[in-house]
């Protein structure tokens, strides 16, 4: 399959981690639920395609995701992982915890929210008493040894609330932060952010001490913005982005939102910026043509869909 040209862009950073977030992201918000066995067969492929972090599963309550139910059966069909820190988990409270350390897990992720409304609709909660059940969460998965990551949801904007002021994102994370977390991932859960917000808050936060080396970018593409975005926060330091394999995703508890910025269509500006990534666009993009063909319905991703398109 053809690549970009490649030309350096000296604004960028030399090398860019690639948090794939599509068999939880993506599969969580699908109609049917995928079964265990095509969920372990897609991690696999995303590994091979040399993909080091990919967030795996959720262990959340199954009444309210039914699709990732099955957790510990595909971290069973895995085998044991080998950093450690390659396959981090979603985990709102100690008994999603408890499942996910005897499922072996090396790697969690929590995730609040900077607004009332989806910190009750997605945990049903308010915010500060979200930040209470995780705080013991983080607390015991540092005893543990587990790396811990953060998710902030609805940091731009917010569909029932409407923008979200930059300040109130950033005491936010601040919040989270303050449990003793690893990384900071930034949500546009529903992809209503430009790049002067991605900045803005870039900037708040590190006035409140976190500095672009703990923060990662968690862009949903709903306006088209998500790859702007990323390179708005790649060329402030940011060095870590959250994408999806085929651009799946979307958050069941979030009506507006759409797939996350595809990990082929970031891979290919990345490549063509001659920034490192790892990651083999080609077998990525078989994977994801492999993966439509099991989901019945095509990739929204450009570069999936210019490399490989539907028959
Ligand atoms: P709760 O307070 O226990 O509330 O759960 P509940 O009474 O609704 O609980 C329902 C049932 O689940 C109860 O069982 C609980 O015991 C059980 P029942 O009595 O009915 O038999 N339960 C659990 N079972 C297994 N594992 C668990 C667990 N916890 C409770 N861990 C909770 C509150 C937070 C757990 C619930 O609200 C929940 O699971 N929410 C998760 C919603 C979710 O996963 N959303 C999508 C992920 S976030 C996202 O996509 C955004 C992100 O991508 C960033 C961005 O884009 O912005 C990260
Ligand atoms: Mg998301």
């Amino acid at each position: 399959m053809p690549g970009p040209d490649v030309v350096r862009a000296k604004d960028l950073p030399e090398r860019v981690r690639i948090y794939e977030v599509g068999p939880r992201d993506g599969l969580q918000n699908e109609p049917t639920v995928v079964p265990a066995a095509t969920k372990a067969e897609l991690i696999r492929r995303l590994a091979a395609a040399g993909l080091g972090t990919i967030e795996t599963t959720s262990f959340v309550s199954p009444r309210w995701v039914p699709q990732l139910a099955d957790a510990a059966e595909v971290l069973a069909l895995l085998g044991p992982s080998g950093t450690g820190r390659d396959r981090p988990v979603l985990v709102p409270n100690e008994r999603g915890l408890d499942r996910a350390v005897a499922a072996g897990v090396g790697a969690i992720a929590i995730f609040g929210s900077a607004t009332e409304t989806f910190a009750q609709r997605n945990l049903g909660r308010s915010v500060a008493e979200s930040v209470a059940m995780f705080r013991p969460v983080v607390a015991r998965a540092r005893d543990l040894g587990l790396w811990v990551r953060a998710y902030v949801s609805m940091c731009f904007g917010d569909p029932w609330e409407g923008p979200v002021r930059v300040e109130q994102a950033a005491d936010a994370c601040a919040a989270l932060m303050d449990l003793g977390c690893d990384e900071l991932s930034l949500g546009d859960t529903i992809g209503v952010a430009t790049t002067g917000h991605v900045v803005a808050l870039l900037d708040a936060l590190e006035g409140r001490g976190l500095g672009v080396e703990r923060v990662a970018v968690h862009f949903h593409d709903t306006y088209g913005q998500a790859l702007a975005n990323t390179m708005a926060a790649l060329r402030r330091g940011v060095t870590v982005v959250d994408a999806s394999a085929g651009g799946l995703g979307g958050c069941p508890y979030a009506g507006s939102a759409t797939g996350n910025l595809a990990t082929e269509d970031l891979v290919w500006a990345l490549e063509g910026a001659g920034v490192a990534t790892g990651v083999d666009l080609d077998a990525l993009v078989a994977t994801s043509r492999w993966l439509s063909a099991e989901l019945n319905r095509p990739s929204p991703s450009a570069v999936v869909t210019a490399l490989a398109p539907t028959p």
